[in-house]
C-alpha cells in the first residue's frame, strides 16, 4: 500500500487527479470506480480543469459509482445521481451508455445487484476505484460488521452515517436508511484502488485502514491486502499514522 501525506486538501486533490489522470492516458478506455461525499470533489474539481484546459479525453471511460440510496430518484438532489451529473458528468465528455450508478428506485434489489455485478465484469473489471473513507471506517456503504466478501447489496445505514448524511435533509426522517452499494469483495476486485481522506475528523479511521487490525469492524482495514491501493490524505488525516510516507507517488521508486 502506498500513502501519501500531503500539505492540505488543495494539494491531495490534485494529487488524487493526477494518479486518476496518469491511468487515463495510459489506458483511454479505462473502467472508473466512482465515490461520492464531500472529499472526492476537489479531485473531481481538478479532472474537470484537466479536461478542459488540457484535453483529458473521457469519451472511452467506463464508469461505475459505488452506491445509491433506496428511494431517492436520480432527480432527488441528495441523490448520488444528481451528485455525480451536477460535480462531474455535466462537465466532462463522458458518454451517457458507459456511465452506471446503483439505481435506488428498482423494484427488484437483487437482481439489479447482479447485474451490477455482471455489467461490472462485461467491461473486464474496475481499473481503478476512487474511494472515499467514513469516520466510522465505512468504504462505500459497507458500515463496520459488512463481510468483507461481500458483493453488491442492499445494506442498512448505521445511526453514525445517518447523522452525518442528515445535514443534508431538511427533515431527519428523510434521511435514507438502506443504499445499494458495492460490497468489500467488489471494491477489492478492482485492479486499483485510490482513497481519499481529509480533515483530523478522518484520523482515527484512516489510522484503523492503514495500521489498524484487518476486521469487518473497520472495512477500510482491508486495502491493506490490496496489491495495488494507494491512500492519499491531507496532513491531519494522515496525522495518527505511525510509519513513514511519502508525500508524492511521482517521487516513489520502485524496485
Ligand atoms: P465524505 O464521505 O467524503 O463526505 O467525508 C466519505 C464517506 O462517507 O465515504
Amino acid at each position: 500500500m502506498l500513502v501519501i501525506i500531503k500539505e492540505d486538501y488543495d494539494k491531495l486533490s490534485a494529487e488524487a487527479a493526477k494518479i486518476v489522470a496518469d491511468r487515463l492516458r495510459k489506458k483511454p478506455n479505462l473502467v472508473l470506480g466512482l465515490a461520492t461525499g464531500s472529499t472526492p470533489l476537489g479531485l473531481y474539481k481538478e479532472l474537470i480543469r484537466l479536461h478542459q484546459n488540457e484535453g483529458l479525453d473521457f469519451s472511452k471511460v467506463t464508469t461505475f459509482n459505488l452506491d445509491e440510496y433506496v428511494g431517492l430518484a436520480p432527480t432527488h438532489d441528495q441523490s448520488y445521481h444528481y451528485f455525480m451529473k451536477t460535480n462531474f458528468f455535466e462537465h466532462v465528455n463522458l458518454a451517457k451508455r458507459f456511465v452506471h450508478l446503483p439505481d435506488g428506485m428498482t423494484k427488484d434489489v437483487n437482481a439489479f445487484c447482479q447485474w451490477y455485478e455482471e455489467r461490472i465484469s462485461e467491461f473486464g473489471g474496475i481499473d481503478l476505484q476512487i474511494l472515499g473513507i467514513g469516520q466510522n471506517g465505512h468504504i462505500a456503504f459497507n458500515e463496520p460488521g459488512s463481510s468483507l466478501g461481500s458483493r453488491t447489496r442492499i445494506k442498512t445505514l448505521t445511526k453514525n452515517t445517518r447523522q452525518a448524511n442528515a445535514r443534508f435533509f431538511e427533515q431527519n426522517e428523510e434521511v435514507p436508511k438502506y443504499a445499494i452499494t458495492m460490497g468489500v469483495g467488489t471494491i477489492m476486485d478492482a485492479k486499483e484502488l485510490l482513497l481519499v481522506a481529509n480533515g483530523e475528523g478522518k484520523a482515527d479511521a484512516i489510522k484503523g485502514a492503514c495500521e489498524g487490525p484487518i476486521s469487518a469492524m473497520a472495512p477500510a482495514s482491508i486495502i491493506q491486502m490490496h496489491r495495488n491501493a494507494i491512500v492519499v490524505t491531507d496532513k491531519s488525516a494522515g496525522a495518527k499514522l505511525q510509519g513513514s510516507y511519502v508525500d508524492s507517488w511521482e517521487n516513489v521508486v520502485f524496485d
